[in-house]
């Protein structure tokens, strides 16, 4: 493996275990995944030393396209997509050796057939023992089939010693039902451990800081709790819209797209009890007993506790931008949400009585994603709220992204002769404390799989309890069709008025941001 690491974080770096020599196959390897993230995430691991020599990837798509010519479409990719726009040609060479394609419509048993006989080839090749990594990236409809057709040519058995695992997208499923079908689905074929189903969010440097931050420390742990807190508010903004894929997002919506997995995992990080231990399971158990525990949204709850949105024409980064109906592949009276709001409880000890409040949207004023934790006032204000005095609540701030970090806000008096207070901020930035690139959510998350660590995947239970907690919420805007109600904010804007109101009735606001 060539060349020295440029990542500062990487250098010394020792894995508690060395990747296995394997090679990892793509499905949908002409898609925009591949191309922006998995290909470069790989180079990346390899960049910085974390994969073994004994390593290949098999692009696989329906378009036919030589080795090298998958070689060179993919350095662009890495150029393009890989960050600093430079591509290290020594890193590159000996990535490079070792990615290979093969054509194929993905319901077509000659497809295995042909990528059976091009595996036995590279692994030869390459000296990978046979451990395979399968990484759907196709469109969800294809899941089960490409796993049933997998089994069928047997490419994933395990009897005879190496290991298979499948890396499937998200959405799983579009419903709860459509949820429980693929993952029964996918069940047939594959035992629990080889599935990895991946939340691109959970491999976040910050959202993995989540843990560290609340289980590493010994300050905040004792006030997480309904004690000290008033609510939590998680924020999740997107300044982009629907980036041309409308008819994917016409069957959607954010509650579906956004909302039932990345929130939700991001969600069940922040609310969850302390894991016995970091073992995959471990972490995965305390993560869907809180979810257990979400208070069930009933329909005729919805109205009170969910905020629908879409966006109208408007403005982002001081661009004109069209409305979500106006966009392509979107219906003209289109019912879709493009910004949702929840309120959500939890029935247990630790947070009883504490709202939760979460929105996601798209096309918001800008990009971010943040988890509020406002604190309870002080018990007296003795500084009271008068003359030039503003005491505010404590607040913990994690920004998710961008601008990754952590600021605690608590009130501090104004240099002066008289007795002023105002809000301060106290920070930590990852960028100034650690001074290096942050890895890419799936730079993490492939290694991850490769050394069969599944911590940062979606349990089968986590997916469909999920889709549990949504289901009434879709189902009765599914019967309340918005109409005219819709647009019912502008891009560039925080959202519909509606979602103020959702706190205002609890005497609450959102955090300005
Ligand atoms: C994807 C959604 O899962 O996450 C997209 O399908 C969304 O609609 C994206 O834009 C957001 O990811 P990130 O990492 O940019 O916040």
């Amino acid at each position: 493996m060539a060349a020295t690491t440029d990542n500062p974080l990487r250098e010394g770096m020792r894995l508690e275990r060395s990747a296995e020599p394997c090679t990892v196959i793509i499905f949908g390897a002409s898609g925009d995944l591949t191309k922006r993230k998995l290909v470069p995430a790989l180079y990346h691991l390899t960049q910085d030393r974390l994969l073994p020599a004994e390593f290949a990837v098999v692009g696989g798509a329906r378009r036919e396209t030589s080795d090298d010519d998958f070689r060179s479409q993919m350095k662009t990719s890495v150029a393009e997509f890989g960050g600093d726009g430079k591509v290290d040609e020594e890193v590159w060479e000996s990535y490079a050796k070792g990615l290979y394609y093969v054509s194929g419509e993905f319901g077509d048993p000659e497809t295995y057939r042909k990528l059976s006989e091009k595996l036995a080839l590279v692994e030869a090749e390459r000296g990978t023992l046979g451990n395979r990594v399968f990484y759907l990236s196709t469109a969800p409809s294809a899941f089960a089939e490409i796993v049933h057709k997998l089994g069928e040519a047997g490419l994933v058995d395990e009897s005879k010693g190496p290991w298979r695992r499948v890396i499937i997208e998200k959405p799983i499923g579009n419903s709860l039902e459509g949820a429980i079908e693929l993952n029964t689905s996918v069940s047939e074929v594959l035992a629990e451990k080889q599935i990895y189903r991946i939340d691109h969010y959970l491999g976040k440097e910050t959202v993995q800081n989540l843990l560290a931050f609340r289980f590493a420390n010994g300050i905040f742990e004792p006030l997480w709790n309904r004690n000290y807190i008033d609510n939590v508010q998680i924020t999740n903004a997107e300044a982009v819209g629907v980036e041309g894929r409308g008819s994917y997002y016409e069957g959607t919506g954010v509650v579906r797209d956004m909302i039932q997995n990345h929130v939700f995992q991001v969600l069940s990080i922040v609310a969850m009890e302390p894991p016995i231990n970091l073992s995959p399971d471990a972490v995965r158990d305390e993560k869907i007993k809180v979810m257990e525990a979400v208070t069930p949204i009933t329909a005729d709850m919805v109205n009170q506790v969910a905020v629908r949105g879409q966006y109208g024409p408007g403005h982002v980064g001081g661009k004109a931008v069209p409305g979500y109906r106006e966009e392509t592949g979107v219906a003209p009276d289109s019912p879709t949400e493009t910004f949702a709001a929840l309120k959500l409880t939890f029935d247990n000890w630790r947070w009883g009585g504490v709202p939760f409040y979460i929105r996601s949207s798209k096309r918001a004023a800008r990009r971010v994603t943040e988890i509020a934790i406002t604190f309870k006032d002080v018990p007296q204000k003795l500084f009271g709220d008068s003359g030039g005095s503003m005491v505010e609540p404590n607040v913990l701030i994690v920004r998710v992204q961008p601008n990754e970090g952590i600021t605690l806000r608590f009130n501090a008096k104004v240099p002066g002769q008289v007795t002023n207070i105002r809000g301060v901020n106290m920070d930590f930035r990852y960028g100034s404390s650690f001074g290096a690139r942050l890895a890419e959510a799936y730079e993490r998350l492939l290694l991850d799989c490769i050394l069969g660590d599944s911590t940062l995947y979606a349990r089968r239970d986590m997916t469909e309890r999920g889709w549990e907690i949504v289901t009434p919420v879709l189902a009765r805007w599914a019967e309340e069709l918005p109409g005219d109600m819709f647009p019912n904010y502008e891009a560039g804007s925080w959202g519909p008025k509606a979602s103020d109101d959702l706190l205002a009735r609890d005497g609450r606001t959102w955090r300005r941001l």
